[in-house]
C-alpha cells in the first residue's frame, strides 16, 4: 500500500549568529492511511522542526518528502497545496491556535468557508463539527479565552477537521492539559481515527499518552530517529538509551527515587531488568489513559 506521508532521510539544519544546530538529521518514516502513528521524544530532540519539515512550513536542506507517492518535496503550486489540504495541525498551546478576537464559532466557520461553505452552511457546518467533537454548540459564541483549555484544543480538533484533512499532526497536543482533558483529546483522536480513518502523527514527550492512541512509535533522539517499534514494546523494553529515559520518566516519584537508589547502591542498573520498572507503569496517571480508552 502506498504510504499516506513518507519521509527519507529528511535533514535540517539551523544557522544563528555562526553556531550551527543539527535538528534534524536523516529522519526517515511512514504513515499508512487511517495510521495512528507516535513521534516520541525528549524536549529539543528535533520533533516540531521534523513536523514542520513533514508539512512542508519549512524546507529541508535534504532528503525527499512523498505526499500519497508523489513526490513533494520542492513542489509549488497545486501539488503544496494538495499536501496541505491533505495534513492539518494541532499544537500545543490550546489558546494560542485561535484568533482571540473572534468567537470559536467564526474562527471554525471561516475554516469551513474557505472549503467553499456558503454563510449558512459553513455556520451549520461549525456546529456539527463542534457535536463530533464532544462540545456544546454554546461553545460557538464564546472567545478562546472564555473555554477551558481542554474545550479549547477540542475546538482546534474540530477547525481542523473542517478541511477534511487525511492526516491530522498533533504536536504535544494534549501536554498542557490535565490529564482528563488529555484522556478527552485522545479518545477523540481515537474514535476519529478509528471511525473516519483519519490518520494521526502524535507528537508527544509522553510515552504513556501516545501509547494510549498509537500502536507503533518512533523515538526521536538529537535529530535522529533512534527506535522504531510497537508502543507496547517501547514501554516495556525500550532497547534505546532516549527511549528508556522517556519511560523512566514516567515512574511515579516514589518509585523513581527506588530505582535510583539502587542504581546508586551498585545493583543492577538495567531499566530492563528492574522490577520497579514495570511495576511502576501500571498504578502511573498516564496507563489509566490506557485503561480509560479501552
Ligand atoms: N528556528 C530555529 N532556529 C534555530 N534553532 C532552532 C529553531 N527551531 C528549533 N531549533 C533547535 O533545533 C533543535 C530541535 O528543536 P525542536 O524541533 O523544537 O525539538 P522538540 O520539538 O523535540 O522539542 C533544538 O536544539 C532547537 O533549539
Ligand atoms: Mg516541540
Amino acid at each position: 500500500m502506498t504510504a499516506l506521508l513518507e519521509a527519507r532521510q529528511l535533514r535540517k539544519t539551523f544557522r544563528r549568529w555562526g553556531v550551527s544546530v543539527r535538528a534534524v538529521e536523516d529522519a526517515s518514516l511512514a504513515i499508512a492511511p487511517g495510521e495512528a502513528l507516535a513521534l516520541v521524544g525528549a524536549s529539543g530532540s528535533g520533533k516540531s522542526t521534523l513536523a514542520r519539515l513533514l508539512v512542508r512550513l519549512l524546507d529541508a536542506d535534504g532528503g525527499t518528502l512523498l505526499w500519497e507517492g508523489q513526490d513533494v518535496t520542492h513542489a509549488r503550486g497545486a501539488a503544496r497545496r494538495a499536501l496541505w489540504r491533505g495534513v492539518q495541525m494541532i499544537f500545543q498551546s490550546p489558546e494560542g491556535s485561535f484568533d482571540p478576537q473572534y468567537t470559536l464559532g467564526e474562527s471554525l466557520a471561516e475554516t469551513a468557508r474557505l472549503r467553499g461553505a456558503g454563510r449558512k452552511e459553513a455556520e451549520e457546518a461549525a456546529a456539527a463539527m463542534l457535536r463530533r467533537c464532544g462540545l456544546s454548540t454554546d461553545l460557538l459564541r464564546r472567545y478562546p479565552r472564555e473555554v477551558s483549555g481542554g474545550q479549547c484544543q477540542r475546538a482546534a480538533a474540530a477547525r481542523a477537521l473542517l478541511s477534511r484533512p487525511k492526516l491530522l499532526l498533533c504536536d504535544e497536543a494534549t501536554s498542557a492539559l490535565d490529564v482528563t482533558a488529555a484522556a478527552d483529546l485522545i479518545d477523540l483522536l481515537s474514535r476519529l481515527q478509528e471511525e473516519e480513518g483519519l490518520a494521526v502523527l502524535f507528537i508527544s514527550h509522553d510515552l504513556g499518552a501516545a501509547a494510549a492512541l498509537c500502536r507503533r512509535g518512533l523515538v526521536m533522539d538529537r535529530g535522529r530517529i533512534a527506535e522504531e517499534a510497537p508502543m507496547k514494546e517501547l514501554l516495556r523494553s525500550p532497547r534505546s538509551e532516549a527511549a528508556r529515559r522517556l519511560a523512566a520518566a514516567r515512574l511515579p516519584a516514589g518509585q523513581k527515587e527506588a530505582k535510583e537508589g539502587r542504581r546508586s547502591s551498585g545493583a543492577d542498573g538495567d531499566e530492563r531488568e528492574c522490577p520497579s520498572f514495570g511495576g511502576g507503569r501500571a498504578q502511573s496517571g498516564v496507563s489509566f489513559l490506557q485503561s480509560w480508552r479501552r
